[in-house]
């Protein structure tokens, strides 16, 4: 087998057989095929696409390429989450703790952020002390005590994925349905859980800008892990806007905390609910209404809460945020802007605003950079509201960028008011 001829296949849309397609990506995990050689086959795929069973070939060739995780060591039936990433989505924090409280073990590896997009690494770095790198045993160990650990993803795990990602994002490689499927997917597999939930982002803060998009990778997404062996399911929920009014790392553990406190409702509480009770359903818990039902008991009885103030502890985080998120990291700077006119907003775009968080410090434009953990935007006003001249609209936050001006521009741009 050489390089050339799986490249040129491609560029024909011809379709590779299982062997090339595993040739490939252990010769470019070995370095015997060259990133130039495979940024040309990965942008192949991002015009030509894959069919079905190349994708499935792809993920699994991908998940092999290092350790595939044993979970047996975990008692009971233990459940994935993963979200295809977006603004101000601090679900895992919420679902995590809801669905353990239910009786279900979570272990859950996260990533960091990187662009607009946020990641639950960081957020939970900015709990004091909070470790994200553990030992296997030291989390098994938490998600058999408290029902469920959040950990950074770790040792040999999906090798073949940290190479290609950071090529295919150097490359304009990354908007391509059956690579982020393969991407995600053998990450998923290889952490290994019985069961997978997979929030498919869609909207102007997505990968997935349409529903169409979105659907056509949830159910390539499900098909794949049905093939892997895995009790799989994949819902399409919206990132037009930020979820929630919090974004940013600090302000986005202070919402989920508030969520669990059971102070939040609305479209973020939502969202959660739905999660959770579908990742209880998918672990054999009950029909949907009552997977609901013991996911909205979970948060209004404190019982998730309880798990997230335990999982914190044992992780070595400062678990009395759970009863005061003032004592999380507070920006020394911030800036309040209010509507200059009667206004109604139409729409929030989150991609903006993610942006405009971003710039405030909040995320990173080089992979590895430092973030401020107290960076960020609370919004005051959402889709559908109505705005009094003078009223409050954001307040953003900083501790390493005192001038605003550049920030606040981006973020008033990420609204489409209409006058009343
Ligand atoms: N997240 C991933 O892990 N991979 C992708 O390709 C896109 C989002």
């Amino acid at each position: 087998m050489n390089i050339i001829d799986i490249i040129s296949k491609t560029k024909r849309s011809e379709e590779l057989s299982d062997e090339e397609i595993k040739w490939l990506v252990n010769s470019y995990t070995s370095g015997e095929t060259a990133d130039y050689q495979m940024a040309a086959w990965l942008m192949a795929v991002c015009l030509n696409g894959l069919t079905e069973r190349e994708t499935v070939s792809l993920t699994l060739a991908m998940r092999d390429s290092g350790d595939i995780l044993d979970l047996s060591c975990i008692d009971g039936v233990t459940v994935d989450k993963h979200s295809t990433g977006g603004v101000g989505d601090k679900t895992s924090l919420v679902i995590g703790p809801v669905a353990a409280a239910c009786g279900i073990k979570v272990p859950k590896m996260s990533g960091r952020g990187l662009g607009h997009t946020g990641g639950t690494i960081d957020k939970l770095e900015s709990i004091s002390g909070f470790r994200t790198e553990l030992p296997f045993a030291d989390f098994a160990k938490i998600v058999n005590t408290t029902g469920f650990a959040i950990i950074s993803q770790s040792g040999d795990l999906c090798p073949a994925d940290k190479k290609m990602y950071a090529l295919r994002n150097a490359t304009s490689a990354v908007d391509s349905i059956p690579l982020i499927c393969a991407s995600i997917m053998s990450k998923k597999l290889a952490l290994n859980a019985d069961c997978l939930l997979l929030d498919v982002k869609c909207g102007s803060g997505a990968f997935m800008k349409t529903q169409e998009d979105a659907e056509k990778l949830a159910r390539l997404m499900e098909r794949v892990g049905r093939a892997a062996g895995k009790k799989c399911r994949a819902i399409v929920t919206d990132m037009d806007s930020p979820l929630g009014n919090n974004i940013g790392n600090a302000l986005e553990v202070r919402e989920a905390v508030e969520l669990l406190q059971g102070k939040v409702k609305g479209p973020l509480y939502d969202t959660c609910i739905d999660l959770a009770a579908n990742m209880l359903e998918l672990a054999g818990k009950g029909t949907i209404e009552q997977c609901t039902a013991m996911a909205e008991e979970a948060v209004s009885s404190g019982a998730a809460l309880d798990v997230l103030r335990r999982t914190i502890a044992m992780q070595g985080g400062d678990s009395s945020i759970c009863d005061d998120v003032s004592l999380l990291p507070q920006a020394k700077f911030s800036h309040e802007i209010r509507a200059s006119r009667d206004v109604r907003i139409v729409a929030v775009n989150s991609e903006e605003i993610g942006m405009a968080s971003l710039m405030l410090g909040a995320g990173r434009t080089v992979k590895d950079g430092d973030i401020d953990a107290t960076a960020g935007i609370v919004m005051a006003c959402g889709v559908g509201d109505n705005i009094s001249m003078h009223a409050p609209l954001m307040t953003l936050y900083s501790s390493v960028c005192s001038d605003f001006s550049e920030a606040a521009v981006r973020a008033v741009r990420a609204l489409t008011f209409e006058d009343i």
